[in-house]
């Protein structure tokens, strides 16, 4: 999908409140997109994600044999039941890698000749991270460079035993879809837990499979069988809107209906530690996945200070640009570390947070793997580069909040990656 350049000007807020509900999980709308389309049956989902990469994914599984039926309350997908067709043009995975590394995984067991091809920042982002070990299950990976293009020839796979070098949910999923289909019993093994919603969506559409700490194992190959899900709300898409609340002493925001899976709300833990107030309530689970209520606000005295180093940096990958964002207004300020990997996302979100937090004014000093953001200081309006980077435009729009002045932000059509209803939702619960 390629959508037009667009710039956004972000005037400063005097406080945020509301109550919000939001698109489903793009994570896990890659995953139930994937599976349903892999299994046998019609699976029925609502609040899909709406967001451009996992438009990519339906796509792909459409050229790929699956019928996709999307209206404006639901998503319909009937599957291929564990055969799909070979496409006659390459599969367009846009801008995301979610799609192009997992896909990658249910290919390279199916009969046929596949090529993957992606948008400029997909094709510059690492590939060999999948090729070694569906190489090593008897698959055929050719790379260009290392990246996308890349082509797949499918073949009967072998299990392995696998310890991927890099902390990621995406390697490991694509290992578990390949893993499905082989006979044996393939292992992931992890020292960092990933977010786990591959291993939660299998066992929802039926698939056995093994978890102990460190480790998930699949015995194949076994078959998938349809389901109907409501998708939880998208936390890394809250993670915004949370970090805003968390900077007006008087700010109020709630969303229901939000994902709350232990591996991925890790935010919720470190805006604790910065002072906020977090409530959770109405608990309950829903295809394993927690689903709850949240409220946020902010500390009257201002947020302290935090750093985010190890296990932590690594499953809160994808927040790192937004607390980088927030950290100078912080008293004590943010310090990210052990997130060499963010400079492999969309784009380097190091250099991109750095360069643009520099632009407001702000001190910051830049590591290989993260960076230190003091606190206690403030930021003028400024032009943002979000590189084309959705989480990189929506974290700057967030720093603009509690600016001197606007802030104009470069490239703000790519929030429509993750988070299309951004713009809009921000405007709601700003209070100008
Ligand atoms: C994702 C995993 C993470 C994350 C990405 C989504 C997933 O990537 O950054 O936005 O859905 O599995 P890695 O697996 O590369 O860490």
């Amino acid at each position: 999908m390629s959508i037009a350049a667009q710039e956004h000007l972000i005037r400063p807020a005097r406080n945020v409140y509301g109550s919000l509900r939001l698109p489903g999980d793009k994570s896990i709308s890659h995953r139930y997109a994937m599976l349903a389309a892999f299994a046998e049956g019609e699976s029925h989902f609502t609040n899909f994600s709406t967001g451009a990469d996992c438009a990519s994914t339906l796509a792909c599984m459409q050229a790929l044999g699956a019928k996709v039926n999307r209206t404006a309350d639901a998503t319909e997908i009937t599957g291929v039941a564990g055969r799909v067709t070979p496409a006659d043009q390459p599969l367009d995975c846009g801008n995301s890698g979610s799609t192009m590394r997992m896909i990658s995984g249910l290919l390279a067991a199916q009969p046929g000749r596949f090529t993957l091809i992606g948008d400029e920042s997909l094709s510059r982002r690492p590939m060999e991270r999948i090729r070694k070990p569906l190489q090593a299950m008897g698959a055929r990976l050719t790379l260009t460079d290392g990246h996308a293009p890349l082509t797949i020839e499918g073949a009967p796979l072998t299990a392995i035993d696998f310890t991927p070098p890099v902390a990621s949910a995406q390697v490991k999923t694509c290992l578990l879809l390949a893993g499905l289909q082989c006979e044996g019993t393939t292992t992931v093994r992890e020292a960092v837990r990933t977010r786990d919603h591959s291993e939660l969506a299998l066992r929802a559409f039926g698939a056995n499979l093994t978890r102990s700490i460190g480790s998930v194992s699949i015995a194949g190959p076994q078959s998938l069988h349809a389901i109907d899900a409501a998708v939880p709300g998208d936390i890394s898409s809250a993670a915004f809107f949370m970090c805003a609340a968390a900077l007006f002493p008087e700010s109020n925001l709630v969303f229901d209906h939000l994902g709350l899976n232990p591996t991925r709300a890790g935010l919720l833990d470190v805006l604790t530690a910065l002072g906020a107030h977090i409530a959770v309530l109405n608990l309950e689970e829903r295809n394993a996945e927690l689903v709850g209520t949240v409220r946020v606000s902010a500390p009257p005295e201002g947020l302290r200070s935090t750093a985010i180093t190890g296990a932590l940096a690594a499953q809160l990958i994808d927040e790192l640009p937004v607390l980088a964002a927030i950290g100078p207004y912080t008293s004590g300020g943010i310090r990210i570390r052990d997130a060499r990997e963010l400079r492999v996302k969309e784009s380097d979100r190091i250099a991109l947070a750095v360069k643009n937090l520099r632009a407001m004014g702000a001190e910051v000093e830049e590591f290989d793997d993260g960076l230190d953001v003091p606190g206690g200081q403030s930021l003028h309006g400024a032009t943002i580069d979000s590189g084309g980077d959705h989480r990189i435009a929506m974290a700057f729009a967030v720093a603009a909040l509690r600016a001197q002045g606007d802030t104009l932000i470069r490239g703000a059509e790519s929030a429509a990656i993750s988070f299309p209803e951004f713009f809009d939702l921000l405007d709601l619960i700003a209070d100008r």
